[in-house]
């Protein structure tokens, strides 16, 4: 058995069905470019047959990709299966990912269909799908809960039918980590050409138990994890790459294992994933929050100054966390800027660059060191943003103990200047109420959060909210040192999302 994981990242898939985490062609293109510098071994782009949009960037990022498996997903029929065909044949290493339920309880008032229907519609798909390439994977949906001796029936199916990988999915995070170890077991032993296929899992969150439950079915034998950067992904997340990769890092002696990933490319990764998405990362989530290397207890500090290794159990420079986040202040220049972005992760054209510039200098006169999570804010604004209908040309507010918060809010709407002012019980609710008047929005806001980006007083602040209007949900992030200032420019941002989501119904994301 071979003793490397292969990492079948679904962020751009699976990911994308997190709650409001919908990303445009453009910020897909530029996660996949990242994710194959991580060194995935697959890449699942997008559900070619969901929507117009979902097919267009698969196809751009099929297109693009040297390096790196193309997956495109496809229900168990041919008209999706030719949709995903359609969007990949022509990527250097494309490959075909077609799934049907195999659990009773998605037989019975999912499908409606027998297990010997079900068995033929496998056979089927994964034969035509193999008719256009030789590279198929098959999944079967709500695996955990399915009759053992069917998903074994099913697997001997498809991989008589020409399946190269089977996946097991815990569709509903419902397994315990035995449990698991112990399903996979069957399989591998019960699936009578399993040595012809790679077995993957795939599991979900949804019991805090995906990385666990990755870890236990891969030391029982799995040899491909399905997973999302950050564990983004449909309700409580999928398994979490970082977790997964750095756990078989770190624990070799436990797990002699080996991924293709570079570890040194997490850090960027999960930080560009939670940018594009503005879906923050927790604080004390593992390997990549921002206290994840971060020591309180003085003992704890004492012992990591005579020797790191005495509470650390990896240094935060294999997964790409520089120890020295001090980066650049106001006399850096163009050259220094553009190769230090590159190490964040972010490649970025000559107009970009220019862009990113400039916002930098302005930060660096108001702010004395411009750390990294500065100049991720600036890329995200400068760059990272959407087509913009509305764009803040001017805030002003007054609050205090004494006085009515109030703002004076100037926008600029497709272009034209408008201007109004408003009241609210503080200054950012006035500022809220102010652009609401001025966008004539109907949108709820949903969530608002904030945070310092990083230490000290004149750090910048970070806002995040969350948007609703007719359905549609969308997130925006904005940062500055100023904190109304940052508030106006994530609801800002939010607006824009929701209006480039109502421009562009085919990129809306669409669940499976
Ligand atoms: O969770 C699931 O079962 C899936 C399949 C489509 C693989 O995402
Ligand atoms: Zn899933």
């Amino acid at each position: 058995m071979s003793d490397t994981v292969k990492i079948f990242d679904t962020t751009l898939r699976d990911g994308e069905q997190s709650p409001g985490a919908s990303m445009n062609t453009g910020e897909k293109l530029r996660l996949a470019v990242q994710l194959e510098k991580l060194g995935v071994d697959i890449i699942e782009a997008g559900f070619p047959a969901a929507s117009e949009g979902d097919f267009d960037a698969v196809s751009q990022i099929a297109g693009k990709l040297k390096n790196v498996e193309v997956a495109g997903l496809a229900r168990a029929n041919k008209h999706d299966i030719d949709a995903a065909w359609a969007a990949i044949r022509h990527a250097a290493k494309p490959r075909i990912h077609t799934f049907i339920a195999t659990s009773d309880i998605h037989l019975k008032y999912k499908l409606q269909m027998p297990r010997e229907k079900v068995l033929a519609e496998i056979k089927g798909a994964v034969a035509y799908a193999k008719s256009l390439t030789p590279n198929v994977e098959f999944s079967a949906e709500d695996g955990s809960r399915s009759d053992r001796d069917f998903l074994c029936q099913a697997f001997e199916t498809a991989i008589a039918a020409g399946a190269t990988t089977v996946n097991l999915p815990d569709t509903v995070g419902y397994a315990i980590p035995s449990e698991f170890a112990d399903l996979v077991k069957h399989v591998m032993q019960h699936t009578p050409n399993m040595d012809k296929a790679v077995l993957s899992v795939h599991c979900h969150n949804d019991l805090g138990l995906a990385t666990a439950n990755t870890l236990a079915a891969i030391a029982a034998g799995a040899r491909q994890a399905e997973v999302t950067i950050n564990g983004i992904g449909e309700r409580a997340g999928n398994t979490s790459l970082e977790e997964v990769v750095m756990a078989l890092h770190t624990r070799q002696n436990y797990l002699p294992l080996n991924t293709r990933i570079r570890t040194d490319q997490i850090y960027p990764s999960s930080r560009l994933v939670s940018m594009i998405t503005g879906i923050m990362v927790q604080p004390n989530k593992a390997i990549v929050g921002a206290n994840a290397f971060a020591h309180e207890a003085g003992i704890h500090q004492d012992g990591m100054l005579k020797n790191p290794m005495t509470y650390e159990i990896m240094r935060p420079e294999t997964i790409g966390l520089s120890s020295t986040k001090l980066v650049l202040g106001k006399h850096s220049g163009r050259h220094a800027l553009r190769e230090h972005l590159k190490e964040l992760g972010y490649d970025l054209s000559g107009d970009e660059l220019q862009t990113v510039f400039t916002q930098f200098k302005a930060l660096a006169d108001k702010k004395k060191h411009v750390m990294d999570e500065d100049l991720e804010a600036i890329v995200t604004q400068g760059v990272l943003r959407t087509a913009e209908t509305f764009v803040l040309e001017y805030l002003h507010v007054t609050a205090g103990t004494t006085v009515m918060p109030m703002a004076s809010v100037r926008l600029s709407i497709n272009g034209r200047s408008v201007k109004d002012a408003g009241y609210g019980n503080g200054p950012i609710d006035a500022a809220y109420n102010t652009i609401a008047k001025l966008t004539g929005t109907e949108s709820e806001l949903l969530r608002f959060s904030i945070s310092a980006l990083t230490g000290g007083t004149d750090a910048q602040g970070e806002v995040t909210v969350r948007l609703r209007e007719n359905g549609l949900v969308a997130l925006g992030r904005g940062s500055d040192p100023d904190i109304i200032t940052a508030s106006a420019l994530a609801y800002i941002n939010g607006l824009n999302r929701l209006e480039y989501l109502k421009n562009h119904p085919t990129e809306r994301a669409q669940s499976v």
